[in-house]
């Protein structure tokens, strides 16, 4: 495919309340959230005409605002339906969707209590993250040199631009160097997650994934978790240590970008991708499409 810039494509932007063509959706280069940050956005997929847990994602995109200290001025049923609406007008059954909320340029200080929230949503196709050869042997992960703060330090749960800060940069490493993604620890130490998608170890038939105190709680993970639990797998949700991982045979990654893809290595730590995470990557897979029904919350 060949590169097209995101400003210059065809098509509609919901911003502010209404559609303004593509081009033209845009903000000025003194806005708030460019100079310190102040910006949260989602990701979403549309699958055959339907935005997988949309409203977890609008309650998400607010709750990620009010993290950062401000209000998004749409409601979460008022989300959902520009969602819709900007999937529709472009035309589009399967579809990456994101909003972003933002501070705007009507203050240029620290202290923002003039400011705006602007808030927008681009929709575009994107088939696979990981290209598909790859995803199916199993992605490869470098350590990150970057780890996910306190939550003392920079609202860790919340998905704001500025964290990815890191991410940016941990994964753009990583690929320099040949691999897919990088693994991160967190302040103290902990395996925490990808730069986009949480991540999952199995052990004895059981799976291990890290509490979401300063990571981001992600659709996927809880959606994984269901999915396994009703399968009658065990998911400790616990600490651990990077050492830990030498106990492990399986290793999977989960995000609305990435889905579910399985991992064969991070850093000196190598995972044979087997039944149990195949099994919940087709579980996935089918269960966004509608092919399967939605396991009861655990
Ligand atoms: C840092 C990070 N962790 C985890 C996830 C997975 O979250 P979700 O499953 O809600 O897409 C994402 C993806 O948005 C992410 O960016």
């Amino acid at each position: 495919m060949s590169f097209v810039p995101f400003d210059d494509r065809d098509g509609w932007i919901w911003q502010d309340g209404e559609f303004v063509p593509w081009r033209d959706a845009k903000t000025h280069v003194l806005t708030h959230a460019l100079h310190y940050g102040t910006s949260v956005f989602e990701g979403e997929r549309m699958y055959a005409g339907e935005i997988f847990k949309l409203t977890e994602h609008s309650e998400r995109l607010h709750r990620s605002a009010n993290l950062l200290d401000f209000e998004i001025p749409f409601s979460v049923a008022e989300i959902d339906q520009a969602c819709k609406e900007t999937c529709a007008k472009a035309g589009l059954d399967d579809c990456y969707i994101r909003p972003v909320a933002f501070r705007g340029p009507e203050q240029v200080s620290v202290s923002a209590f003039k400011t705006r929230t602007h808030v927008a949503i681009a929709v575009w196709e994107w088939p696979s993250y990981f290209d598909p050869e790859t995803k199916a042997r199993g992605i490869k992960l470098e350590w990150a040199k970057w780890r996910r703060p306190d939550p003392l330090t920079a609202p860790s749960t919340s998905k704001a631009a500025g964290l990815y800060m890191i991410c940016t940069m941990a994964k753009m490493a990583a690929e320099r160097n040949g691999f897919s993604d990088a693994m991160m620890l967190d302040w103290r130490g902990y395996v925490a997650e990808a730069t986009g998608a949480n991540v999952f170890f199995v052990r004895d038939g059981e799976l291990h994934t890290p509490p979401v105190d300063a990571i981001l709680d992600g659709i996927t993970r809880r959606t994984v978790i269901q999915l396994a639990e009703a399968k009658g797998i065990k998911v400790n949700v616990r600490l651990f240590k990077p050492e830990e991982l030498a106990t492990f045979s399986e290793c999977f990654v989960t995000g609305t970008a990435a889905e579910v893809t399985p991992v064969s290595q991070i850093g000196e730590y190598a995972f044979k991708p087997a039944a149990l995470s195949l099994g919940l990557m087709e579980d996935y897979g089918r269960l966004v499409r509608g092919q399967l029904s939605t396991p009861a919350a655990a």
